[in-house]
């Protein structure tokens, strides 16, 4: 019996699809590639926009098709498009295909539900955003040199435009302990470099004791023999403290690697989106972090066209993106989102500004982004190879401290292991390097 997995979304999908294919293989499925072999298809799904939500239910509909030539198929909806009672109906009302319905904090259920299903016919559907954190979650990492580990589950911070504290539920932190066994029992296993998940990780160990904070956790992680890279997702600005870039001055295995979400420049906007800093704080604080880590990739995400968005809102978004100079920018496009106070408001951005917005975005960010990469060439980065490319297997990928993608060719292969690449040229998007012998 085969399993076939598609995920959309974020890092923290991908986790929980590692641990829903964990858990089929322990029910004894094993795992295909191809959707015709398939007797379970499980798609784990993102409501973040609206975009990635159409393109998932064309997927989710293109299986009605496949169950009526293969009845016993069984299809299984996770995540975040299934969290919430209303969307479950809306889903269920037209597609008579879907066995399994889990919400983010129910995977765990999933074998319950398939054996359920042999004796009784579905939909089965569980979507307890209240349920208590599972301890002792098993995953099936895709590489053996690294791994994710989920720190916190959840989010409180609701900023107005944004859908995942509704069905990702109230942030919920796992102990220490229990974080540091887990990481422990994964460098046992070969594991070289973890990134650390949540929402807000800068905000970990609320409900846990005084201790239990996020730059003690990066100071214990530091210390865990034959880890090498330490990596974590995403920070939120208003709680990225002193005592964390203490930590990470401190440290030679964090990276060196800070993803800074400002999501728009003007303070106008950021007071309607909620987000608890403004344009000062902020450029404070990436010129704080410059100060210390002079090397360090800088990274953010930007959304356009947040309702009452004005040409001047937008202009100041611009300039800070242009004065900070970060490595990589993520742009996206506002998405209304039922639910969020954001999508209420009657002073909306038509698509069409919204959309030349982002291009002039876009072309500014290219033109640093390649600027930055440039100013590698003739630098040389220990990489964690990522193994060869699909197309050449002469050549080899791997990734610096500050996550660049370096293309390098070679004849041992050097996945998972570190190695030292000088670059040699640069484009936007990845690096060309050659070995250092
Ligand atoms: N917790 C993380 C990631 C949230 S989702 C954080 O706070 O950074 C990732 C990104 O998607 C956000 O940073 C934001 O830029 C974007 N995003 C979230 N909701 C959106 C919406 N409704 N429309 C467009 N982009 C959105
Ligand atoms: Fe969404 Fe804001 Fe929470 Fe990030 S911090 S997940 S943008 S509500
Ligand atoms: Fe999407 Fe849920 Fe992540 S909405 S971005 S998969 S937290």
């Amino acid at each position: 019996m085969y399993y076939y997995i598609r995920t959309f979304g974020c890092q923290m999908n991908q986790h929980d699809s590692q641990f829903a294919a964990a858990l089929l293989e322990k029910s004894g499925y094993e795992p295909t590639a191809n959707l015709d072999e398939a007797d379970i298809v499980l798609v784990n799904t993102c409501s973040v926009r609206e975009s990635a939500e159409k393109k998932i239910f064309g997927f989710i509909d293109s299986l009605i098709l496949r169950k009526r030539i293969k009845p016993s198929l069984r299809v299984v909806i996770i995540g975040c498009m299934v969290s919430a009672e209303e969307a479950v109906d809306n889903l269920l009302k037209k597609r008579k295909h879907i066995d399994i319905v889990l919400g983010t904090r129910s995977i765990h259920r999933l074998p319950h539900y398939l054996e359920l299903l042999e004796s009784e016919s579905g939909p089965f559907v569980e979507i307890d955003l209240d349920h208590e954190v599972v301890e002792g979650r098993i995953h099936k990492r895709e590489d053996f040199y690294r791994a994710f580990l989920t720190i916190m589950y959840g989010c409180d911070n609701f900023c107005s435009y944004c859908i995942v504290p509704y069905v990702r539920g109230r942030e919920t932190s796992r102990s220490m302990n229990d974080i540091l066994a887990e990481a422990r029992s994964l460098v046992a296993d070969g594991v070289k470099e973890i990134t650390l998940l949540g929402q807000n990780v800068n905000s970990y160990g609320k409900g846990l004791s005084e201790e239990e904070n996020f730059a003690n956790l990066l100071l214990a992680m530091e210390k865990i023999d034959g880890l090498e890279r330490i990596r974590y997702m995403t920070s939120h600005p208003k709680d990225f403290s002193e005592e964390i870039i203490d930590a990470i001055a401190s440290s030679s295995k964090i990276c060196r690697h800070f993803h800074l979400p400002f999501q728009a420049g003007s303070d106008r906007i950021l007071k309607a989106m909620n987000r608890h800093y403004n344009r000062e704080k902020y450029r404070d604080l990436i010129l704080n972090i410059k100060n210390h880590f002079p090397d360090a990739v800088l990274t953010t995400d930007i959304i356009v066209g947040f309702p009452g968005e004005s040409e001047e809102d937008f202009c100041e978004t611009l300039s800070l993106l242009k004065e900070l100079e970060f490595d990589l920018a993520y742009t996206f496009l506002y998405s209304p989102r039922r639910g969020t106070p954001a999508a209420e408001s009657d002073s909306q951005v038509p698509q069409s500004v919204k959309k030349e917005r982002l291009l002039r975005l876009m072309d500014v960010q290219n033109g640093i982004s390649l600027k930055k990469n440039k100013a590698m060439v003739g630098k040389t980065y220990m990489l964690l190879g990522e193994g060869p490319s699909r197309t050449d297997p002469k050549v080899q990928s791997g990734r610096t401290d500050g996550n660049k993608l370096v293309h390098f060719e070679a004849k041992e292969d050097y996945t998972g292991k570190l190695v030292p690449v000088t670059v040699t040229s640069a484009n936007t998007w990845s690096m060309r390097g050659q070995l250092l012998k």
